[in-house]
């Protein structure tokens, strides 16, 4: 269990230090601070300002978008598209990318507000960011193209947990590091540094209403989870299931776990539910960077050349040894 503590280092002070070389990077994560405030702002004041509620229009991906969804996207869209150090942002709630400076380096792409689900309940939500650097010229457009890169190619990736307290994380390949805001300052401080996740686990996580829709590796692990002492595990097994990826991700940096949402046959025309290139890439970079493993079931997700930017996959990731043997289990059908 990581037990957070205050280390008197703001978050724009660790930035000039860990990329010391990057500075349109830094200029980045500092548009990610002042950005998460403005949503966790308009999060703390929810039905008084009345953004609870649906927008009344459906996302490029079919799903409803909610007035806060529309909101954290427009935030983020106008920090990032106005720093001048952004290249072209590409988003969840957007059909296609929005060009920004033709004279930078970084591509930023995000879910603007993760497990939207939660928003009408008051419960915890994230806003999820993945940077890459352009293939093409500097100077010249950006294409989609640009944007289609593996996760491998990540130069920097963040979320931000807006629970009880509003919590940063984030890696820059150097391991991961967490920060927690500062309501009094309005500032991030750090608070976790090189966040490790236990190889072993007694604790899963998986929305379990999809069973019978799962494939038999995943039928297979998740039963002999629960047959728990009396199994071939030997050991009984905790579930939980924030119904925000960032959450459950955070819980799993902190404490451990491994966390599920494979591919299934609910819909023939959407066989997994999270998308690679703003959710799975960065989240399971930073669950890597802490030691735990992420994978399909049958290909590292790292390693995946995207076709779109909305591409979706199955994602399974966590405590290395379980992560293994989710993957033993696929290899054997
Ligand atoms: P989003 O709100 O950005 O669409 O993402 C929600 C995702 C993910 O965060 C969460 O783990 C999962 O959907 C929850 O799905 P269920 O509602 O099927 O449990
Ligand atoms: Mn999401
Ligand atoms: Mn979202």
């Amino acid at each position: 269990m990581h037990t957070h503590q205050l280390y008197h280092t703001t978050l724009a002070s660790f930035a000039a230090a860990e990329l010391a070389a990057r500075p349109d990077l830094q200029t980045v994560l500092a548009c990610l601070d002042t950005a998460s405030q403005r949503i966790g702002d308009a999060l703390k004041q929810g039905a008084l300002a009345g953004i609870l509620g649906s927008a009344g229009a459906d996302n490029v991906q079919g799903e409803e978008q909610k007035k806060l969804d529309v909101l954290a996207n427009n935030i983020l869209l106008d920090v990032f598209a106005g720093s001048q150090v952004v290249a072209a942002c590409a988003s969840e709630e957007l059909d296609t990318f929005t060009p920004a400076n033709a004279n930078a380096q970084a591509l930023v792409l995000f879910d603007p507000l993760d497990g939207s689900s939660n928003i009408d309940i008051n419960m915890a939500v994230g806003t999820i960011v993945s940077v890459l650097d352009r293939v093409s010229p500097v100077g010249s457009a950006v294409s989609e193209l640009d944007f289609l890169q593996p996760g491998t190619a990540q130069v920097m990736a963040a979320y931000v947990l807006y629970g009880p307290a509003t919590q940063l994380v984030l890696t820059v390949g150097t391991g991961v590091y967490a920060f927690t805001l500062d309501l009094k300052q309005g500032c991030y401080l750090l608070t976790a540094m090189h966040m490790l996740v236990a190889a072993d686990t007694q604790e899963f996580a998986i929305n379990m209403s999809n069973q019978r829709h799962w494939q038999q590796p995943v039928q297979q692990y998740i039963a002999e989870c629960i047959d728990g002492k009396l199994g071939v595990r030997g050991k009984s097994f905790n579930m939980r299931w924030v119904a925000a990826m960032v959450g459950d991700v955070h819980r799993i940096l902190n404490r451990g776990g491994v966390f599920l949402y494979p591919l299934d046959s609910k819909d023939a025309n959407k066989p997994a539910k999270l998308r690679l290139m703003y959710e799975a890439n960065p989240l399971g970079w930073i669950i890597e960077q802490a030691g735990g493993a992420c994978s399909t079931g049958t290909a590292p997700i790292l390693s995946i050349q995207p076709s779109s930017i909305h591409q979706r996959v199955g994602v399974i990731l966590g405590a290395s040894n379980e992560v293994e043997r989710l993957v033993a289990y696929h290899q054997a059908t």
